[in-house]
């Protein structure tokens, strides 16, 4: 038999996924459901010719120093914060992301947790498991309208957009803030505003930027002193967006009315200022988690290994700024 490439998986992924790999690929160890060690990323890195890692695994260049014949590194999330691309490039190793296939799940999670924080459902369900529920009442768990609101998307990708279309069906004025506007698509009705608009004009206000130099703490103190004393944050974009410190006080003094948050700075530790709040949601990072788009996601991975180990240009190469 011919010598397949060699491939390192940095964590167990979906098993469709598991089960597409040994046709093509020898592993260089099995993958287990949890983070690689220092080590283990080492001698992967150093025997592998193509890696797929997760948001979780910091790959610096001391790491990409180890890689000495590694060809492609196929991150399995469309965010690539985690990896130094420019080291990589260096190296002349192709880095390659999912869009696409986690926008529609993303964006479904981004409406739950603005529907949960706003009709208070994580509360509601928790009270009633208590047994303590007696019946209905005028004044009980009452909540925040969503129809008719103003929905303010902070970072007009992808998901971005795809939060936006999901708002028609709820009545909502969709601002934006980004770096410039977009061309929107036919029908929508979309505003372009600057930063602070947005933040002072939303109802709802949720984040879609990648995590960069220029996005590290987008939203801090001064911003959320900007927004509504009734509004709700929601970020399903990555925890370092938003200055956790900053939401934890904002909450505190009822700066703003809730927050719905699936990523945080420092995953998977959370601030701890954050946990007693009956008026937060927290989710573990599940923006892209259904059985459907994590198989894609894996998909993708091996048609862009497929792609650079046979020579062919990557589909979904990232290129370094
Ligand atoms: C991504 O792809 O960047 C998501 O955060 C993964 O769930």
């Amino acid at each position: 038999m011919v010598d397949r490439p060699t491939l390192f998986i940095t964590r167990l992924l979906p098993q469709p996924v598991m089960d597409a790999i040994p046709r093509h690929y020898q592993l260089i160890a099995e993958p287990v459901d949890g983070p690689s060690t220092a080590e283990q990323l080492r001698h992967g890195f150093a025997q592998a010719d193509a890696v797929i890692c997760t948001l979780n695994d910091r790959i610096d260049a001391s790491l990409l120093a180890h890689a000495t014949k590694l060809k492609i590194i196929a991150n399995y999330a469309v965010g690539y914060n985690n990896i130094d691309v420019s080291a990589a490039a260096r190296r002349g190793i192709t880095i390659t992301n999912t869009p696409d296939v986690l926008t529609d799940a993303t964006a479904d999670l981004t409406w739950a947790l603005l529907l949960a924080l706003a009709r208070r459902v994580v509360e509601a369900d928790a009270w009633v498991r208590t047994g303590d529920w007696s019946g209905w009442t005028p004044t009980q768990l009452l909540g925040a309208d969503v129809s008719g609101k103003i929905l303010g998307i902070i970072g007009m990708g992808r998901i971005g957009q795809a939060v936006a279309q999901r708002a028609s069906g709820f009545r909502m004025s969709v601002l934006y803030a980004g770096r410039h506007p977009i061309d929107r698509p036919t029908g929508v009705t979309w505003e372009w505003h600057p930063l602070d608009v947005v933040l002072a004009k939303s109802d709802f206000l949720s984040l879609h930027v990648p995590l960069t130099d220029a996005t590290r703490h987008l939203i801090g103190r001064r911003e959320l002193a900007l927004m509504k004393s009734t509004a709700y944050l929601i970020n399903t974009s990555r925890g370092p967006v938003i200055d956790e410190a900053a939401l934890a006080a904002a909450l505190e003094t009822r700066t703003i009315a809730g927050a719905g948050l699936d990523v945080y700075e420092q995953e998977p530790v959370i601030f701890p200022g954050l946990i007693p709040r009956p008026n937060v949601v927290l989710l573990p990072h599940l923006g892209s988690a259904t059985d459907e788009t994590r198989v894609q996601m894996g998909r993708i991975c091996l048609d862009n290994i497929a792609a650079v180990l046979e020579g062919r240009p990557a589909p979904n190469r990232v290129l370094c700024v």
